[in-house]
This record gives structure tokens, C-alpha cells and sequence, in this order.
């Protein structure tokens, strides 16, 4: 299983390159990574596991953060009520996902974003789309899926796909004010 200590470090440079697309149908190799990075959110999210083994829950993760550089990517989104029960759950483990159409219009984290590879706290808002769509290979259904995603969603695929292009999430992040108001901007709790 994947634990912290396969995740790079912002400070290395691996994760500012280009990652590559990888070819259709999926290897085993590159099914079975992306297996292993959808497993590694998932044990993230375990209170159990996550503290057994030390990880820090993530909603995503992307192949560069473990030296890989193709254009592959994991994200599980599980929504509670108040009782602890599963609302619901989405989760991806995409190949070669891109952003086909979004909405100029803004949106952001009220409490910002952060990262496996960054182990600090970074404030600031990110500005991102209120409203992506997004197509990819989804190696979970082993089918090709079209993903039109909106809220928590949008931000979290555009925060991994970032990635890909060797962009992390600070980068968004107006230097000189990081709380600067953003017109007509979605406001994610
Ligand atoms: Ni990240």
C-alpha cells in the first residue's frame, strides 16, 4: 500500500514538470497504479488506517506525487450527515482527464486548499471554476466517463489536473493579498 513516504515534497522539482498522457487501453501497470492511489485516498479517509499507517486524508492525489509522471489521477469524495452515515460518494481513478468546457464564473474554498505534497499550511484563496466538465478514462468503471462538476467536486479535479502541468496550488494565490475579494465568486464552506 502507498503511504506518506512515497508522496514528493514540494520542494522537489519532479513535481513542476509535465506529466505525459498514458496510452489507451491502460497497461496493467498503470491500471494497477491508479488502483493503488484510489486505495491510498480511501485508507486516508479511514479514521482506523489513516492513523495506523499515518496518512494525512486527501480527497486526491495525482501520479507526480509519487514520481510518476503521467497524466493520472484519484479522487474520492465522500459526503456524512450528522450521524456519521454515508450521504454519498464519488470517486474517480481517471486516466488522461481534461477540462472540455467550464464556467467563467469563480469559486473558491472559504478555508483554502492544501496538499499531500505541501506539509505546511498555505492561506489564501484559489481561484478556480465554479463549473467544470471534464473527460477522461475512469479505470474504477473501466469505461470512458464525461464528469460535469460543480462545488467541492469542480475545485478538487482542477487542484489534481493542476498537477499534471506541474502547478501547484499556491500558485493561484494573489501574492500580495491572499484574501483579495473575487468578483462574483461561488463561496465553497
Ligand atoms: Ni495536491
Amino acid at each position: 500500500m502507498l503511504l506518506m513516504k512515497d508522496i514528493l515534497d514540494e520542494k522537489n522539482p519532479i513535481l513542476r514538470e509535465i506529466s505525459q498522457e498514458v496510452p489507451l487501453p491502460l497497461s496493467q501497470e498503470d491500471e494497477h497504479l491508479l488502483m493503488e492511489m484510489y486505495a491510498f485516498l480511501e485508507n486516508s479517509q479511514n479514521e482506523e488506517i489513516s492513523k495506523k499507517y499515518d496518512l494525512r486524508p486527501a480527497v486526491g492525489i495525482a501520479a507526480v506525487q509519487l514520481g510518476i509522471l503521467k497524466r493520472m489521477c484519484a479522487i474520492l469524495i465522500i459526503d456524512y450527515d450528522e450521524d456519521g452515515h454515508i450521504l454519498s460518494k464519488t470517486g474517480y481513478a481517471l486516466a488522461n482527464p481534461r477540462i472540455v468546457s467550464y464556467t467563467p464564473k469563480p469559486s473558491y474554498l472559504k478555508d483554502g486548499e492544501g496538499c499531500l505534497s505541501v506539509n505546511r499550511n498555505v492561506d489564501g484563496y484559489v481561484p478556480r471554476h465554479a463549473k467544470v466538465t471534464i473527460k477522461g478514462y475512469d479505470a474504477l468503471t473501466k469505461q470512458d466517463v464525461t464528469i460535469v462538476a460543480r462545488g467541492f467536486l469542480s475545485i478538487a479535479c482542477q487542484h489534481e489536473l493542476d498537477h499534471f502541468d506541474g502547478i501547484l496550488f499556491y500558485d493561484h494565490i494573489n501574492k500580495k493579498d491572499p484574501f483579495t475579494y473575487i468578483e462574483g465568486a461561488l463561496v465553497i464552506e
